[in-house]
């Protein structure tokens, strides 16, 4: 078979080593491997590039995608499914892997039900795709994530400075959860739980009576604060822009700058913000996201051979096992609250 491969949405370290794991499966049974480039972008221009041996050697270790990304939504582009279908036609591509997050692997689904045949693979540094444990990317930022809280702790008691980290996750806490109980954080405030501004300084000005002259908040881009309703679980976002992309989600980010100035002006607390933004998605993928990609990449390629379209790689406990694509990106996957419970213990 003739198989195209892509990469679609935020990139995240563990994408080359997948696509290395899919085409090294995939060519020991001479099938042919054709790379599409940026995502579903590629596949409406005819954007390819043949995948060789040569072409995905050296690559397991390096982040970002030897194929590039985009965040296209083909079916926010007039005739998109008709132009994917007719160029898969055209180029004589029989099958496709998509390898993204909840909006790439949402389009993939849409594919499947019209007719193309395609498997994909989970990734998203976020961690929130429904239908598997894990995904690769996020172990990788939440080691960078803990290694700055390490980092911030040293200046922050230097100076007797409360320090507000805000890290990625749209609409899920995994890697602020994550990172701040490796880290130590002293209070973490991520979307599940919309947050009270004056509980956060209660708890910060505890902790300084109590003789800590420092503290650390890690906040969620996704963070949402309490309405004065009663009846809204879901909170309001505190964002720094209005842009929104192709699907619908606005930009996120800025929660960190305007917590730190109402902790300062509420406290009397000298406070600094640090947004790590881009960094946690860039460089190498840990040891373990290396593995992870491995195995989805190789069991990516297995669904292909054995024909399973409109499944996904997914992670299950210890194994990899294959969930529908329908199920994958029917919802997102956030933080059992019990977890957040757990890193409140250390919260003051
Ligand atoms: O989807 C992963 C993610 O890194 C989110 O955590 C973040 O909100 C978003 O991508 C940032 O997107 P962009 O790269 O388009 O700025």
């Amino acid at each position: 078979m003739k198989i195209g491969v892509l990469t679609g949405g935020g990139d995240c370290p563990g994408l080359n080593a997948v696509i290395r794991a899919v085409v090294r499966k995939l060519i020991q049974n001479e099938h042919e491997i054709i790379g599409i480039r940026e995502g579903w972008k590629g596949l409406l221009d005819k954007n390819f590039e043949n995948l060789t041996l040569n072409s995905i050697s050296g690559i397991l270790h390096r982040g970002g995608t030897i194929l590039g990304t985009s965040r296209t939504n083909i079916y926010k582009i007039k005739d998109g499914e008709e132009t994917v279908k007719k160029n898969l036609d055209e180029s004589g591509i029989d099958a496709l892997v998509a390898i993204g997050g909840e909006d790439t692997l949402g389009i993939a689904a849409k594919l499947y039900k019209a007719g193309v045949k395609i498997v994909g693979v989970p990734k998203t540094i976020d961690n929130d795709l429904y239908a598997t444990d894990f995904t690769f990317g996020f172990d990788t930022a939440v080691n960078i994530a803990t290694e700055a809280i390490d980092r911030l702790h040293t200046t922050a008691e230097a100076h007797n400075r409360v320090i507000v980290v805000e890290v990625m996750g749209r609409h899920a806490g995994w890697i602020a959860v994550y990172s701040g109980m490796a880290g130590g954080a002293d209070i973490i405030l991520i979307p599940e739980k919309p947050f009270n501004i004056d509980e956060v300084c209660e708890t910060l000005k505890k902790r300084h009576d109590r003789g800590k002259n420092f503290s650390i908040v890690v906040v969620s881009e996704g963070a949402k604060l309490q309405t004065d309703d009663a009846t809204d679980k879901d909170g309001s976002f505190i964002l720094s822009s209005m842009k929104t992309d192709a699907f619908g989600h606005v930009r996120l980010g800025g929660i960190g700058n305007v917590l730190a100035d109402e902790i300062e002006k509420r406290t009397g607390f000298e406070t600094r913000a640090t947004v790590l933004g881009h960094i946690q998605r860039g460089g190498s993928p840990t040891a373990f996201d290396r593995v992870l990609a491995t195995r989805f990449g190789v069991y990516a390629a297995d669904l292909v051979e054995e024909e399973k379209w409109g499944y996904m790689a997914a992670l299950k406990g210890k194994d990899i096992v294959a969930v529908s694509l329908e199920e994958a990106v029917g919802q997102i996957k956030t933080v059992d609250l019990s977890l957040l419970e757990v890193a409140s213990t250390f919260f003051g």
